[in-house]
């Protein structure tokens, strides 16, 4: 078998990793890939959002299952273009995939669907959003409807800060497109939790339950960032809990995208904030795996992986992903000083030895041409430490983070908190 990952992240290794213990013995091709997926598969040197190359290459390569990691690629039509062609492709058409690049359109669905979220407007001028913020309880969350890369929600403690970002995004033309038509929500208590559904539109088959830590600081203080480690499975996210989010948000999210004409296949990714009296909300959709996520769920995959997206990237309902009983996994992301907004790059890497249970993915990385490891984007690695309770799995994780060694390294020690907070 011929796999092409499309991506370069963390996500993407975390893929290369799984898929080649699943095939030793197949083609796998990652583009543009990492100096982590190199280890695993043949990097092909294209970008992940240039469709003709990838195209190009799926052709050269005779690749039999494309798994499309990014948002990017598939807001722009990569799988629709692979499947006319007749590839087989994991991952939503352009329509599908506007419940993530579309928080408008998102909204919208979920409102026609019965869906819970939070209550919501969507603006384009800014006369209207302010009038409304003026109606709003405080706090309240500002979002850009497009893509933003995890930079596009503001949860604003004051009317005067929400008027302030709303008026940046709308008028001032910060954020790009992305913000040219906004989403203001309310506020939502309770603890997120990341469900990540494997779905060819009708069937879903559920990866563990994992919990992400979107704010850079320890102690969830600080910006929002893409992401600084997760965790799986969630003790919170019971099967009574699990079972509600397949018929409260999966199943009829997916019937009126289906009814609308867009199919969802590949995976659903649900970002919800369940509430201190355990009632699911949805924060936001994505229409592929969730980095860091995929770093924690992927490696507690006992069986069943390739399968599963191979039958639904041939238009079949996915089988059985076999999960390993009382394992646990947890990753924590190392990150560049000035990360999210100005990450330093070149540092050059000195990555930990091998330890037992810990597994480190390569994201923002390159060899230069002495063949050293050096820095090149936000996030750099993420460390996932796997193991038979929680706080082994926690311990194996912030060992490695912690033998990870380049200038200016930065990386939160606490993820994981509500878990072990829990546990104590
Ligand atoms: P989003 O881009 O919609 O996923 O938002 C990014 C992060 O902002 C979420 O993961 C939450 O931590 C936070 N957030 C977004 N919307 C809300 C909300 N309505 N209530 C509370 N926190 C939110
Ligand atoms: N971890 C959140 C995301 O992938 O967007």
């Amino acid at each position: 078998m011929r796999i092409l990952v499309v991506g370069g992240g963390g996500r993407e290794h975390a893929l290369c990793w799984a898929l080649r213990r699943e095939n030793p013995d197949a083609d796998l091709y990652c583009a543009p890939g990492n100096p982590g997926t190199a280890t695993l598969a043949t990097n092909l040197p294209i970008a992940a959002d240039d469709l003709d190359r990838l195209a190009d290459a799926a052709d050269m390569y005779g690749i039999d299952l494309t798994i499309i990691g990014p948002e990017v690629p598939l807001a722009r039509g990569l799988a629709d273009r692979l499947r006319a062609e007749g590839r087989a492709v994991f991952g939503p058409s352009a329509a599908a995939a506007r419940i993530e690049a579309s928080k408008a359109f998102a909204k919208d669905v979920m409102r026609a669907a019965g869906v819970p979220t939070a209550a919501s407007g969507t603006f384009t001028t800014a006369g209207p959003a302010l009038a409304f913020i003026d109606r709003q309880a405080e706090p309240l969350v500002v979002k850009a409807s497009g893509l933003a890369a995890g930079k596009g929600a503001v949860v604003c403690g004051t009317r005067g800060e929400a008027s302030s970002v709303a008026r940046a995004m709308l008028a001032g033309g910060e954020l790009g497109e992305a913000g040219r038509e906004i989403v203001i929500e309310a506020f939502l208590e309770g603890e997120e939790l990341s469900v990540l559904a494997v779905t060819d539109g009708r069937s879903v088959e559920l990866l563990a339950p994992a919990q992400d830590h979107k704010r850079l600081g320890e102690g969830d203080t600080g910006p929002n960032t893409g992401g600084m480690g997760a965790y799986a499975p969630v003790s919170i996210a019971t099967p009574a809990l699990l079972e509600r989010i397949r018929r409260e948000v999966l199943h009829p999210t997916l019937a009126e995208l289906e009814r609308r004409g867009a199919r969802f296949t590949g995976v659903l990714y649900a970002g919800l904030m369940i509430a201190p009296d355990g009632a699911p909300s949805v924060v936001e959709f994505n229409c592929r795996l969730g980095d860091p996520e995929t770093q924690a769920v992927l490696p507690l995959v006992a069986g069943g992986l390739t399968d599963a997206l191979e039958r639904v990237a041939t238009g079949q309902a996915p089988s059985a992903i076999a999960a390993e009983p009382g394992r646990f996994a947890v990753t924590t992301v190392v990150a560049a000083r000035g990360y999210p907004d100005r990450p330093e790059r070149d540092a050059a890497i000195t990555l930990p030895g091998p330890l037992p249970g810990m597994t480190v993915f390569h994201a923002g990385t390159r060899l230069d041409d002495q063949g050293v490891l050096r820095v090149a984007g936000g996030r750099v690695l993420s460390v996932t430490g796997v193991g038979s309770s929680f706080e082994e799995a926690r311990a194996r994780s912030s060992a490695g983070a912690g033998e990870v060694a380049f200038e200016g390294r930065i990386y939160r020690a606490d993820i994981g908190w509500r878990e072990a907070a829990r546990r104590r």
